[in-house]
C-alpha cells in the first residue's frame, strides 16, 4: 500500500508494517482475522480529508511478523508501541472490525487516556464460550498441520452477504490464504482467551459508534445491540443488505457513518 512503513517494535521483538494516509487528527483502522490493513482501502476512498488514517497489519497478518503465541493484550501493546514510534501522541479514534474490534476494546481498556473515540464494526464484546474457545484451539492445531485454507474455507461463506459478487469473495479468499499458518494459529489462540469487554463499554467515557451489517452472521446485529446498550454514549448504525465485511461490501455508507461520527466528536485530540 502507498505510504507504507516497516517499523521494529524493540520490546515486542517484531517488525510491523503500517500505512499512513493523509494528515490531521489520527484515526487507527484495525482489520479482522485473517485479513490485513488493505481491507480498509475501499472505505478510505470515501473518508474525509483532515485526518491521518493509520492502517497497520496486525501481528502475524499481512506483512507484519508472526509469533507462535500472543494475546489480544499483546496486539493492543503492539499498537501503543507503534504509535510511539510514529511519534503520534494525540488522542486517537480507534476503529476495529471483528478481531480488530476485540483489539480496539482491549486498547481502550488499557490506554483509554489515549482514545478519543471508539468505532466497533461487525464485532462483539462477549468472550468466547468454553465450547467456542475449545473449537478455536482445535482449529489452531489444524491450521498448523494443514494450512490457512482450514480457516479461509470455513470463513468464506460467512464473511459476506449472500448477494456479494463472486470476484469479491475470490479476492478476499486469496488474502486469507496469504496469512501464514503461524500467524493465523496465534491469532486464533489469542481470540480464544480474550476477556469479556462489556466492563470496558460500561465504564469508558469516550463516545462510540457501533456499525454492523444487517446480514452479518459471524457477529450478528444482536451483538451490536448489546454493545450499544452497554455503552452510554454510543450510536448504532445497521447497514442494510451487508454481511460481516461492511466496510468492504458497502464502503460508502460505512464511510458516511464514520464521517458523521468524526464530525461530531467533541474536541480535538491533543
Ligand atoms: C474476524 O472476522 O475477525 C473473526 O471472524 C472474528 C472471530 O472469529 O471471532
Amino acid at each position: 500500500m502507498a505510504g507504507t512503513r516497516r517499523l521494529k517494535l524493540e520490546e515486542q521483538g517484531i517488525e510491523m508494517e503500517v500505512a499512513v494516509f493523509g494528515a490531521g487528527e489520527p484515526v487507527l483502522l484495525l482489520h479482522g482475522f485473517p485479513l490485513r490493513g488493505e481491507m480498509w482501502l475501499p472505505a478510505l476512498e470515501h473518508l474525509p480529508q483532515g485526518f491521518s488514517y493509520i492502517v497497520p497489519d496486525l501481528r502475524g497478518h499481512g506483512q507484519s511478523a508472526a509469533t507462535d503465541e500472543c494475546t489480544i493484550s499483546d496486539f493492543a501493546d503492539d499498537l501503543a508501541a507503534l504509535l510511539e514510534l510514529l511519534d503520534e501522541r494525540r488522542r486517537i479514534v480507534v476503529v476495529g472490525l471483528s478481531m480488530g474490534g476485540y483489539v480496539a476494546l482491549e486498547f481502550t481498556r488499557q490506554y483509554e487516556a489515549c482514545v478519543r473515540g471508539l468505532v466497533l464494526v461487525d464485532t462483539r464484546a462477549e468472550p468466547d464460550s468454553q465450547e467456542a474457545a475449545k473449537a478455536r484451539l482445535e482449529t489452531a492445531e489444524r491450521v498448523l498441520r494443514e494450512g490457512t485454507a482450514v480457516v479461509a474455507n470455513a470463513m468464506l461463506e460467512k464473511l459476506f452477504a449472500p448477494e456479494a459478487p463472486a470476484p469479491l469473495r475470490d479476492y478476499w479468499k486469496r488474502i486469507m490464504l496469504d496469512t501464514t499458518p503461524r500467524g493465523a494459529a496465534a491469532a486464533l489462540r489469542a481470540m480464544a482467551s480474550r476477556p469479556d469487554s462489556f466492563p470496558v463499554l460500561k465504564s469508558m467515557t469516550v463516545p462510540s459508534l457501533i456499525v454492523v451489517g444487517e446480514k452479518d452472521v459471524i457477529t450478528p446485529p444482536d451483538c451490536a445491540l448489546r454493545m450499544h446498550e452497554a455503552a452510554a454514549q454510543s450510536e448504532l448504525v445497521i447497514l442494510p443488505g451487508v454481511g460481516h465485511m461492511a466496510p468492504v461490501e458497502s464502503p460508502r455508507p460505512f464511510a458516511d457513518a464514520l464521517r458523521r461520527f468524526l464530525s461530531r466528536l467533541p474536541s480535538k485530540s491533543s
